[in-house]
């Protein structure tokens, strides 16, 4: 990878991600793209070249790609999943139209692709213990099935048109920079808020619910090494299970109130968050990912919380 475009760079994974492709690859090779409304700022704005780059507009991406000579795009613009239930309609046209623009565009230019999927790839009749590498994914969500079309996909353009494209299917992801906007995995960023400002913390998952999550640098790492990894190795494509740990809410209220004995957690239960909760898996196996590219996840649950803490409360501070 020589010059990177991130569409939706000012996003909650791109906001991280651009810095650290920056870091690797050299600020001047890593094009931030944004739409109008969220432009970037700071660092983002300041470590190298931005370009409005909106997905629904297949003519803007090819003229970043040819102004810029990408040949890498990590293609992160879409909505989470409960927000996605709301607009439908806008859910698909980010998250599908949006990718055959993307496909489209590297085809012509001979760029690698990187569209994240997610654990909520799957629905309620796949296996959730262990959840395996290739099972049924039939997912409910809107949000679900633009993720399985965006695995299918990209591996049609594999196929068919020998376009690199590469995904993992994320758990929820945890961080202290740039919030989630919308998903049913966001509880596990907010009690982290709660908990830092001496707040009361309404969960609204029940008791029990466990789902994968990760922490960002992880994932950062997880994106990033799968790009650079060996293609001759890769078995699979779009996408990879990947996972670092796996918990229901007592269990991160209980590592948080380890270094926090006086937070406080209460559940109200969220129905349209529960049941998408609860249709996802409990457990990911991410062998293959392990097997084929390498991966391994650094932080698991006290390491993620010590951290979180320590960060969050001092970003709150300043
Ligand atoms: N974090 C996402 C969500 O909750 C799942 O990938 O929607």
């Amino acid at each position: 990878m020589k010059n990177i475009l991130v569409i939706g760079s000012t996003g909650q994974i791109g906001s991280e991600l651009t810095t650290a492709l920056r870091k690797q690859y050299g600020g001047n090779h890593v094009v931030a793209g944004y739409i109008p409304g969220a432009e970037p700022k700071g660092e983002l704005a300041e470590g190298g070249p931005s370009a409005i780059a909106d997905v629904t507009n297949g003519a803007q991406l090819a003229d970043i790609v040819q102004r810029y000579d990408i040949d890498a795009i990590y293609n992160l613009a879409a909505l989470l999943s409960v927000v996605a239930e709301q607009k439908p309609q806008l859910a698909w046209r980010i998250g599908i139209d949006g990718l055959w623009n993307v496909l489209e565009v590297a085809r012509e230019h001979q760029c690698a692709v990187f569209t994240p999927s997610s654990i909520g790839s799957f629905g309620p009749n796949t296996p959730h213990e262990l959840t395996p590498q290739d099972t049924i994914q039939r997912p409910k969500t809107i949000y679900g099935v633009s993720k399985v079309c965006t695995e299918l996909l990209s591996d049609y353009y594999f196929t068919k048109y020998g376009v690199d494209t590469r995904s993992v299917r994320f758990p929820g992801l945890i961080s202290y920079v740039t919030p989630p906007g919308g998903g049913t995995t966001d509880y596990a960023v907010d009690i982290f808020y709660a908990a830092v400002r001496g707040e009361k913390f309404l969960c609204p998952i029940a008791k029990g619910t466990r789902m994968d999550m990760m922490y960002m640098p992880d994932g950062l790492r997880a994106a990033m090494e799968l790009m650079e990894a060996n293609p001759d190795k890769l078995i699979h494509r779009n996408g990879f299970n990947v996972t670092a740990m796996s918990f229901p809410p007592e269990k991160i209220y209980a590592e948080i109130r380890k270094r926090c004995p006086d937070f406080k957690m209460e559940y109200q239960v969220d129905p349209l968050k529960q049941a998408i909760a609860e249709s996802w898996p409990d457990s990911l196996d991410d062998t293959a990912a392990r097997e084929e590219w390498g991966w391994r996840p650094e932080f698991g649950l006290a390491t993620m919380t010590r951290d979180m803490l320590e960060k969050l409360t001092e970003k709150l501070k300043g």
